[in-house]
């Protein structure tokens, strides 16, 4: 009798991350980066949504954390802006690329800060703090946006100045992109604050949607349940906060099974 030796077979995990390669690294301040990595083919998402992203690990199982894919859906590759959270088991090691490194990224984007989430309106917000403006930088540059709304106003708030640069960058570029910016133009606008240090605009979101100012700022109604649309992403605190806000101005939470009025992602630390 002979015996045939057969080679173990090796299971292949379908919902195994992707090793991609990091093609830009670009530092704001000590607390902030954004970085750019290779697209898969087979990578599809709604702007808006999140994905696991993470290093290998030097021993064992590698360490993934959720990020919003900040590129919009028509980009060839994917952009992220990520804080750097001092000790942070990810985001210590993961400052530290460079192009050309590899850097895990999931399979299965998800999230509710999707247009499938909202049901129609007029006037779409998209209120952010800190690192919870990156799903807003996808969300600004899709064109389904403004095949939806009339007008769209995304906010930022920072404690320091120099935190809001990134907010400005893609808002500034995407107005001017000679081949896609016309369908934003006169539709979107950039309400930046600072809440630390002296700015032209100051306060935090909330205080100035009580008190009423940032609907004079812009010369637009209050929030309103028949014509406004929300999407909402931030600190914990923030997050909470606002949900509470848009409950009493009338406004409905919603999500991907029961679309509604408004949506909530809060940001993601690693
Ligand atoms: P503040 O400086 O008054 O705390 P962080 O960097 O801590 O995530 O905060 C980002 C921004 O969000 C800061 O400007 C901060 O304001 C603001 N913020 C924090 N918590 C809330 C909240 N509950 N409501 C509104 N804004 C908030």
């Amino acid at each position: 009798m002979t015996v045939t030796a057969v080679a173990p077979v090796k299971k292949v995990n379908p919902n195994a991350p992707s090793e991609e390669t990091v093609l830009s690294v670009d530092h704001y301040t000590d607390r902030l980066f954004k970085f750019r990595l290779t697209r898969p083919q087979s990578f599809r998402f709604r702007s808006g949504e999140f994905i696991m992203i993470g290093l290998p690990k030097e021993n064992g199982k590698p360490l993934l954390r959720a990020y919003s894919v900040a590129s919009p859906n028509w980009d060839d590759t994917l952009e992220f802006y990520s804080i750097k959270v001092p000790d942070g088991p990810l985001t210590s090691r993961l400052q530290k690329i460079v192009p050309g490194d590899k850097v895990l990224l999931g399979k299965k984007p998800v999230g509710t800060l999707v247009h499938d989430a909202l049901t129609p309106g007029k006037r779409l917000y998209c209120f952010s703090t800190g690192t919870g403006f990156a799903p807003f930088a996808s969300v600004i540059r899709d064109p389904e946006t403004y095949d939806k709304f009339d007008e769209v106003i995304v906010t930022h708030t920072c404690r320091d100045v120099a935190e809001l640069q990134y907010s400005q960058e893609i808002v500034e570029s995407f107005l001017n992109d000679p081949d896609i910016g016309e369908l934003a133009q006169g539709k979107l606008r950039l309400y930046a604050t600072c809440t630390r240090e002296a700015f032209e605009r100051k306060g935090r979101t909330t205080d100035l949607i009580e008190s009423g100012k940032l609907f004079s700022d812009l010369g637009v109604p209050k929030l309103n349940r028949d014509t406004d649309r929300a999407m909402i992403c931030g600190s914990i605190d923030f997050t909470k906060d606002m949900k509470a806000l848009m409950e009493s101005h009338g406004l409905k939470e919603g999500s991907n099974s029961e679309p509604a009025d408004f949506v909530i992602e809060r940001a993601f630390v690693g």
